[in-house]
């Protein structure tokens, strides 16, 4: 993303001297409060009688953009509805943010301010970390591959015009408001960064391109990173991932990338992501209507690479490791079919049933060298059944756990991100849908309860380690703009993957900011 630059200010609204100044009010209250308020006066109660006359209601999502007309600076103010004041929080704050910016920015401004912290029920370093997000995730824009309008013939899209400078405005110690910012900032870009990844072509994004990415950030934030081949695969015994790499003709890369924040003497915990940079189902082919959309079936891995990005750039007192198993899944001639039995890292062995159920495969051996190398807790997440997405819809990803603490903890995590899951079932009882007469495992269950078929072979692989998936196909992709949000990645676990490492640590890692 091209830079933008993003300030923190605790400057009056009044006395804001770029482009446009946004301010937020909430639905159903006849007065006006906080910034709006003193907006109001300098704009001679202009607000005031917008809200009188209905034409500004409060509405979440509502953008009203008034013009000084040379009366009062800025020359512009945008009013932003917040919704009702009960329930504010900050997921509020963090949309308001993306949309008043999507709207701005459209509106051809290039020095805005937001000052939206409108309820003393969020603290002004909630409000400012939020905003912040928000601002930063709405003006992503995956632009790369589009010529220069003029060049294309075009005229110049929303897209195309740039902020230059985002002013958050809020009250308190400018220190503080100062590491909010900083937070909210990293947080963002680095979703952003998982956000390009998803949204490269697969022709670009190929295995060998993905773990070069990889390292390059690596090096630039400092975290240790590992690239191993298919040599290293079998050497290691990884059957199940080099299964899935036959049948096409880039090379499998594995992704090891380590923070260490914490004792040299503990592992600490490994986050798991699947890594299929384009997914055509193998020999059980997948039908060609939507298949472009599996180039984003690495999503899983773009959230661990994402969140290592950020993890190096927080520093919290823990060691973190990211594991990326990634290939294609491709039909070659030497592809693997339906029928053959694989054998993972961990000596188990799989019964192959449909080549199109891959992650767990490529997960299996990556989890297989987490368990190896003594990292607890483990977290996968992966674009790994079409069944989460019948389950929950778009809005939530489904979480399977075998531990209540680390279930515990990821939901609290998410609620700080800004992230929703849903736990799925683990009962016992669901073990026979993956009882095979010939191997040690079946890769599939039936037609019923497929998500959770594909968590229980995972569960296969990680031992008694406490261990959690975050199942992400339906949350990954988001396949229509909003006034919030370009179509496209989401970057969605990235912040939850963070928020949990933070947790993780300990309370001497600020994590409220
Ligand atoms: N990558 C797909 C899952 C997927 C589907 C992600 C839709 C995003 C959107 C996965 O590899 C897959 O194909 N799973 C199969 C498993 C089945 C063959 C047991 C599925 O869900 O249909
Ligand atoms: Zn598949
Ligand atoms: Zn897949």
């Amino acid at each position: 993303m091209e830079s933008m630059d993003i300030q923190v200010s605790t400057q009056a609204v009044s006395g804001f001297d770029g482009d446009v100044i946004a301010v937020g009010v909430f639905a159903s209250e006849a007065e006006l409060s906080g910034p709006a308020a003193a907006l109001d006066e300098v704009t001679g109660g202009a607000l005031t009688d917008l809200l009188r006359s209905g034409e500004i209601s409060g509405a979440a999502g509502e953008v009203t953009i008034l013009h000084s007309l040379g009366k009062f600076r800025p020359n512009r103010v945008a009013v932003i509805g917040l919704g009702r004041r009960e329930g504010f929080n900050a997921a509020r704050i963090r949309r308001g943010a993306a949309i008043a910016a999507r709207a701005l920015r459209k509106a051809g401004a290039r020095r805005i301010g937001l000052a939206l912290g409108a309820d003393s029920s969020l603290d002004a370093t909630q409000t400012v970390r939020a905003a912040a997000e928000g601002a930063i995730l709405g003006l992503y824009a995956f632009s790369r591959y589009k010529s220069s309008p003029s060049q294309a013939g075009e005229i110049e899209s929303d897209q195309q015009r740039q902020i230059e400078s985002l002013t958050i405005l809020a009250e308190g110690p400018q220190s503080e408001l100062e590491a909010a910012k900083e937070r909210g900032q990293i947080l963002a870009e680095s979703t952003n960064f998982a956000r390009d990844l998803g949204n490269e072509p697969p022709n670009v994004l190929t295995p060998t391109e993905f773990a070069e990415r990889a390292r390059r950030m690596a090096d630039e934030v400092g975290l240790e990173c590992e690239i191993f081949g298919p040599d290293w695969m079998h050497a290691e015994g990884m059957g199940a991932l080099l299964g899935v790499a036959s049948g096409s003709a880039e090379e499998p890369r594995f992704i090891v990338l380590r923070h260490r924040g914490g004792p040299a003497d503990s592992a600490g915990p490994a986050f798991v992501g699947k890594g299929i940079t384009f997914d055509t189902g193998g020999i059980s082919i997948k039908p060609a209507e939507g298949m472009q959309a599996m180039k984003m079936d690495m999503c899983g891995a773009a959230a661990v690479i994402g969140a290592m990005r950020a993890i190096a750039l927080l520093g919290p007192a823990i060691n973190v490791t990211g594991i990326v198993p990634t290939t294609e899944n491709m039909p070659g001639g030497k592809a693997y079919r339906p029928g053959d039995i694989l054998r993972a890292s961990n000596g188990k062995t799989i019964e192959i049933v449909n080549t199109d159920a891959e992650g767990r495969l490529i997960l299996a051996d990556a989890l297989s060298y987490a368990v190896k190398h003594g990292h607890a807790p483990l977290v996968d997440a992966a674009t790994l059944t079409g069944a989460i997405v019948v389950s929950l819809g778009r809005i939530r990803a489904g979480l399977f756990s075998n531990d209540d603490t680390l279930q515990q903890n990821i939901m609290s995590a998410a609620d700080i991100a800004g992230e929703r899951f849903w736990p799925m079932p683990m009962d016992e009882e669901y073990e026979e849908l993956i009882h095979s007469d010939i191997a040690d495992v079946k890769q599939t269950g039936g037609r019923g309860g497929g998500s959770i078929a594909a968590a229980k072979v995972l569960s296969r692989f990680v031992d008694d380690h406490p261990w959690a998936h975050l199942d992400i196909a339906g949350v990954n992709d988001l396949d229509r703009k909003n006034s919030e949000s370009d179509s496209g990645a989401t970057g969605f676990g990235v912040r939850t993957f963070v928020e949990l490492a933070t947790l993780l640590a300990g309370p001497n890692e600020s994590s409220e900011s």
